[in-house]
């Protein structure tokens, strides 16, 4: 099999770029481990940045999430039993944030590219790669009957965290981690909105966050242990501690409703670099990973295939490399700046085992400050809403 670009991994990276490579008359694979139904289902990552909602309208992608989304003019804060606005309106000059699930966007874009004839083969997954520093590299994969190999000009791993490209370029990769002593329960639940926009909580017994779905489907976040098992957690359990740590005094703010899907995650920051070797580029968590506090994952993702469709666009169309050339550079610059306001955020807003009172009253001044000051809130809001893609 031949193409111009084979990509591996269809989740918002890899189908974004198929997409966007498309529209400048570039054909693309994608291989995809995973059935289509597994994708389009993954719950994940919920917040779109403004640049993030821009860029899907700019490439035709908007249509269902300007119907569905849910556009969030800012968040609250709140701790000492007390909530703050954060008005991303006014303190970005009219920008804000939609929230429309990742698995949806998964759906569109998947939508989009089989309708304009793109070739995604599910359940197809690659193994080894040959020839990346030659100008003819090859994709090795293997499905249900049998083997195969995709030959192309470039290769872009958008193959997630636990994927074969970042592996495959170990040898002169830097590595740079911090792992964080708790993790996130997450829950998809039937209850109604307590409030329009969604809630960080800093609260004496941890962390918790109010999100949602859709005006009926509300997403739930608990600081836990990381390594906790779920089975620890009726939900009961996490009703009660959800109500301890985000409801608003005498009056209950959470209504208790179906749970449909729970799980916990670690969290981490991680960083490789280069993000490139030859011909094989990686793009999304295949290259960084973001603790989600900052709800950066996914826009990261965007943010790396918009550069990437750009490099390989204006190598194909005029045969300069610079672009190609300096794309680790271009993203890095954004990337490190998303895992700054990431690892801020979660440092500031979750209980530190083991944190001194001194320590938590240090913590309570920022909220303090954050929640109080507009040049700290119009600091908050700039990153919330989303950094321009080359900056
Ligand atoms: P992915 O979405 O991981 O896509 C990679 C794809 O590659 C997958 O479909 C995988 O099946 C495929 N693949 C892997 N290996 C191979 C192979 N060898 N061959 C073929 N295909 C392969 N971010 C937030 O901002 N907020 C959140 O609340 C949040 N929650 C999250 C919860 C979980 C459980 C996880 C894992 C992530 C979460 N994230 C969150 C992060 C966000 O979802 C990711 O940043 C985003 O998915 C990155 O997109 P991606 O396309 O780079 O990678
Ligand atoms: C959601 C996830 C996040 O990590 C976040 O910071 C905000 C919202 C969500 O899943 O809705």
């Amino acid at each position: 099999m031949r193409t111009q670009v084979g990509i591996i991994g269809a989740g918002p990276a890899g189908l974004l770029l198929s997409h966007l490579l498309h529209l400048e008359g570039i054909e693309s694979v994608v291989l995809e481990d995973r059935s289509r139904s597994y994708v389009e289902n993954r719950i994940r990552a919920g917040v779109l940045e403004q640049v993030t909602v821009d860029l899907l309208n700019d490439a035709g992608l908007g249509g269902r999430m300007r119907r569905e989304g849910l556009v969030h003019d800012g968040i609250e804060i709140a701790f000492s039993g007390v909530r703050h606005r954060i008005d991303f309106r006014e303190l970005t000059g009219g920008k804000a944030v939609t929230v429309y699930g990742q698995h949806e966007v998964v759906k569109d874009m998947i939508a989009a590219r089989l309708a304009a004839g793109g070739q995604i083969l599910f359940e197809t997954r690659a193994t080894a790669f040959a020839g990346i520093d030659t100008t003819r590299p090859r994709i090795a994969f293997e499905h249900e009957s049998g083997t195969g190999a995709v030959e192309c000009d470039f290769v872009a791993a958008c193959d997630g965290f636990h994927g074969v490209g970042r592996p495959a370029m170990a040898h002169r990769l830097q590595v740079f981690e911090r792992r964080y002593p708790f993790g996130w329960l997450g829950i998809l639940a039937e209850s109604p909105p307590p409030s329009d926009e969604l809630i960080y909580a800093s609260h004496e017994s941890g962390f918790a966050l109010y999100s949602m779905r859709t005006p009926e489907m509300a997403r739930l976040y608990l600081q836990c242990d990381p390594d906790d098992d779920i089975a620890n957690w009726p939900d009961a359990r996490i009703w009660a501690e959800l109500h301890m740590r985000l409801d608003d005094g005498e009056r209950a703010l959470l209504q208790e409703g179906s749970v449909l899907q729970k799980g916990i995650t670690p969290m981490r920051s991680f960083v490789v670099e280069p993000m490139q070797e030859g011909r094989l580029f990686l793009a999304g968590d295949a290259a960084h990973i973001v603790p989600p506090t900052g709800a950066k994952g996914m826009n990261l993702a965007v943010g790396d295939v918009f550069v990437l469709a750009r490099a390989i666009a204006d190598h194909v169309r005029t045969g300069r490399s610079e672009r190609l050339h300096a794309y680790s550079q271009t993203c890095l610059r954004r990337i490190w700046k998303a895992q700054r306001f990431s690892w801020w955020m979660t440092s500031m807003l979750h209980l530190f085992p083991g944190a001194t009172p001194f320590e938590r009253r240090v913590q309570l001044a920022e909220l303090d400050y954050v929640t109080g000051s507009p040049a700290a809130s119009k600091a908050l809001a700039e990153n919330y809403v989303g950094l321009p893609f080359e900056s």
